[in-house]
């Protein structure tokens, strides 16, 4: 692993995806150069720049001060905050927005916010006069390390989250270090499992790297972009060799298919934040593991101890009102864990580990041995 870079010149990975290959450029303060590098790849481009009202507050102006810098016109579109707007009317509202904006096909649609707008811009923009390229310019950690690269975009159905989407890639990624600033902190550390999990599940160096080093990434030193990088390439590494996950892109579901249930379970609501359920569920996965003899049970409490030292929840019982409202149910979990995408023919996927720095998919894992797994870590 290389050393954390003492300089801000931006750091840029590529995600090797052939003709639709494409750069994160990752540093504090490079929004201001979004427009500059927008015209050096689409020369003579219009844009239209996708939000919510909060991003807008903070950010909006800069993004227009920099395209108009390069002479790029832009018009813009604010949805609400929140996962509301990832929602068929939140499809319907951006769409027509950016066709009276007159986007053509070879317009660009830039998505400026967290994973909803990322995910809600993108998919507008792959259905949109049949696909018009986009440039993600995420605003949350969450979206820098995970959902701005690698293409998936979508809506949620009323049935279930990300059940209507596509797989459509950027054409570049921006992600100014310094827009965190303005997350609160716990918006921040629920971008911080993220971070973590790219240690857990593949580098055991960059995880025992941030045993040392979260707290500079919280403060917003220099090890934020190394963080920041070390994780884009490890997930561009990923998409680029298994882009529509047949295989190895499963690994990124690592804490997923317990998170998922758990983020449900509370009503995809601010009482559990994505990431956080992200947290909770990789030691559950690492005690689900360590339960299986895969791992060691000192493993386990180590990727715990961790996630707890960032100020993350680690335990289902650290959900607020988790007990008190008949929530840690296990069989209520088990069986939001089957509609999840994440199962196929009735088994059940899990990620589980071989060590800290190596998971491995699970395809066929025993639902009465997870309900049993669940029933114990409930009653503890
Ligand atoms: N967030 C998991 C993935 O992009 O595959």
């Amino acid at each position: 692993m290389t050393a954390p870079l003492n300089s801000s010149d931006p750091i840029t990975v590529n995600v090797g995806l052939g003709d639709r290959a494409y750069d994160i450029v990752i540093g504090r303060n490079v929004l201001p150069s979004l427009g500059a590098r927008i015209k050096a790849l689409r020369p003579g481009v219009r844009t239209a720049i996708v939000t919510d009202k909060t991003v807008a507050r903070h950010w909006l102006k800069a993004t227009e001060e920099s395209l108009a810098a390069a002479d790029i016109p832009t018009s813009h579109i604010a949805v609400e905050e929140g996962e509301g707007s990832k929602s068929y009317a939140g499809l319907e509202t951006v769409s027509e927005a950016l066709i009276a904006a007159k986007i053509e096909r070879s317009d660009l649609v830039i998505a400026l916010g967290g994973g909803v707008v990322g995910d809600l811009a993108g998919f507008t923009a792959s259905i949109l006069r049949r696909g018009v390229d986009f440039v993600q310019v995420p605003t949350s950690l969450l979206a820098q390390v995970d959902s701005s690269v690698g293409g998936k975009t979508g809506i949620n159905s009323p049935q279930g989250k990300n059940l209507i989407g596509a797989f459509h890639q950027p054409v570049l990624v921006v992600a100014d270090t310094a827009v965190l600033d303005t997350l609160s902190p716990r918006q921040f550390r629920a971008g911080y499992a993220e971070v973590a999990k790219y240690g857990v599940l593949g580098d055991a160096a960059f995880f025992t790297w941030l045993e040392t080093n979260h707290a500079d990434i919280m403060r917003g030193g220099s090890a934020r972009e190394h963080a920041i990088a070390t994780s884009c390439r490890a997930k561009a590494g990923v998409v680029s060799r298994d882009e529509r996950e047949n295989g190895e892109r499963a690994l990124l579901n690592l804490g997923h298919t317990f998170g998922h249930a758990l983020e449900a379970v509370t009503g995809f609501s601010d009482r559990l934040y994505h990431g956080e359920g992200v947290s909770i569920g990789m030691v559950l996965a690492a005690e689900f593991s360590a339960q299986l003899g895969m791992i060691a049970p000192d493993d386990a409490v180590r990727v715990a101890r961790h996630l707890a030292d960032a100020g993350l929840p680690t335990r289902l019982q650290d959900i607020a009102g988790f007990r008190q409202e008949g929530l840690a149910d296990a069989d209520r979990l088990m069986a939001l864990m089957a509609q999840d995408k994440k199962v196929k023919r009735g088994k059940l996927t899990f990620i589980l580990l071989q060590a800290i720095g190596q998971a491995v998919i699970a395809n066929d894992v025993d639902p009465a041995t997870v309900r049993d797994f669940l029933h114990r870590k409930l009653s503890n």
